[in-house]
Order: C-alpha cells, then structure tokens, then sequence
C-alpha cells in the first residue's frame, strides 16, 4: 500500500494531473494521496479545464476529479508546515505533474517557495521517489541544464510527450495512455491495455488492425 504525493503546477496539461488522479485514488495499491495545486496551477486548471480547485475542504477534490475522495487529501501550496513537508512523512513517491519550468528550476536548485517545492526537496534528501513532469516547447539550456542535474540526482523526469503507436483516436485515447505510464513509474498497478506488444502486423489475432497499420506506413 502506497502513499503518492501529487503536485500540480502552472504548466499546460492539467488534464494529466487530472486522469492520473482519478485512477491513483480508484486503485487498490494507494491508501492515500496528498495533493498539491500551485497558485499558477489553480489558474492553469481553471483555463484548462474550467475547473475552480482554489480554497480548502472537499470541494476541489471534487470538482477534479467528479467524485467525493477518501484518500486524497488537499494541501495549500502556502502550507509550508503540512506532513509532507517533513522528511519524516513516510511518501512512497511523488510526482509533480504537469511540472512548470519554474517549478523544475526551483526543485533543481533547492529552494523551496512553496510547499510542492519543499516536499520535492525532502523526496531528494530522503533518496526517495521523485518524478517530474515537465511541458514546454521549445526547451532552451536553461530548462535542459535543471533537467539534466535532476535526472543525475535519480529524479525520473517523464515529459509531457503523448505517443502514437497504439493508435489513438481521441485526446481521451492520448491521456489515458500517458497517465498509464505515469502509474507505471510510480509503482502501482493498473489495467494498461494499449501496451506496445510488438508491431500489429505481426499478430495474427489482428488482421483488420494489420490492414490498418500498412495504410499509416
Ligand atoms: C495557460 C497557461 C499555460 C502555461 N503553460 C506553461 C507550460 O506549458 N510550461 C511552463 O513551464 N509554464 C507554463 N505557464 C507559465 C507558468 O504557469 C508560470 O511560469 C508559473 O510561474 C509557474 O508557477 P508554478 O511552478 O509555481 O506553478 C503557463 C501559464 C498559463 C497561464
């Protein structure tokens, strides 16, 4: 049973953040989820999504992720004194998704602003679980330097990159897909049913999928 941190920061994708929270608080291998929304993220869900997560209580988590959740608990990001802000506080893993290149330089550097900061801080020093979700395109040094730094401490950074080989047909299709492979690295269990099993072509259960994969090439 796993304790997952989450954070959510102004970068575009608040839709990721928003699927892998649903799944993580549906799956049998969490007993519970803190959850951080940054001030930019609060505003990037809210263009995104057009979803108010600001303020305290229940109803964030609801809006969210459409139902009431007894796993998920919502930190203010100015918390600074919250559990997870204590290397004490047993977190298997945390995962800062979607991750702003703020967010990534503040992490690299070791300062903490707020409290997605310092609970990433204290997941560095405890030699724990760390991954990173950075979006943003293009990417100048800066950005790849923090990224390379982090990534040599052990932090896992998995961009915001969705992939197209097992055939997507909507952005739910593309979500789904990612956010699987975001549970994949947290170490929690799940339903995957788009995993790569060698080209379609070659499985003989599939010929109209065949069909379909010589028309794309
Ligand atoms: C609609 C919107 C989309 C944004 N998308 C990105 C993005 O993809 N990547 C990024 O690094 N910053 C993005 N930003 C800028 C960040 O929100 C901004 O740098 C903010 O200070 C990050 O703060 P935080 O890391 O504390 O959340 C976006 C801002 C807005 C309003």
């Amino acid at each position: 049973m796993r304790k997952i941190t989450v954070g959510i920061t102004g970068a575009s994708g608040s839709i990721y953040a928003q699927r892998l929270l649903a799944h993580l608080d549906e799956c049998p291998d969490v007993m519970a989820i803190d959850l951080v929304v940054s001030q930019a993220g609060i505003r990037v869900v809210r263009e995104e999504l057009g979803i108010n997560v600001s303020g305290a209580g229940t109803r964030p988590v609801r809006e969210l992720i459409g139902r009431d959740s007894d796993k998920i608990v919502l930190h203010p990001a100015s918390d600074i004194g919250a559990s997870i802000a204590s290397g004490s506080y047993l977190s298997d893993a945390m995962i800062v998704v979607p991750c702003s290149m703020s967010s990534l330089a503040m992490i690299a550097s070791g300062v903490t602003r707020d409290l997605i900061h310092r609970a990433a801080d204290c997941m560095l020093k405890e030699n724990r679980t760390l991954i990173l979700v950075p979006r943003e395109t293009p990417l100048n040094a800066i950005h790849l330097e923090n990224m390379l730094k982090l990534a040599r401490l052990g932090v896992r950074i998995i961009p915001a990159m969705p992939s197209f080989y097992h055939f997507p047909q909507t952005i739910d299709d593309l979500v789904e897909h990612f956010s699987h492979r975001l549970m994949d690295h947290l170490g929690v269990t799940h339903e995957q049913k788009t995993r790569w099993e060698g080209s379609r072509k070659n499985r003989p259960e599939n010929n109209k999928d065949a069909e379909k994969f010589e028309n794309h090439t």
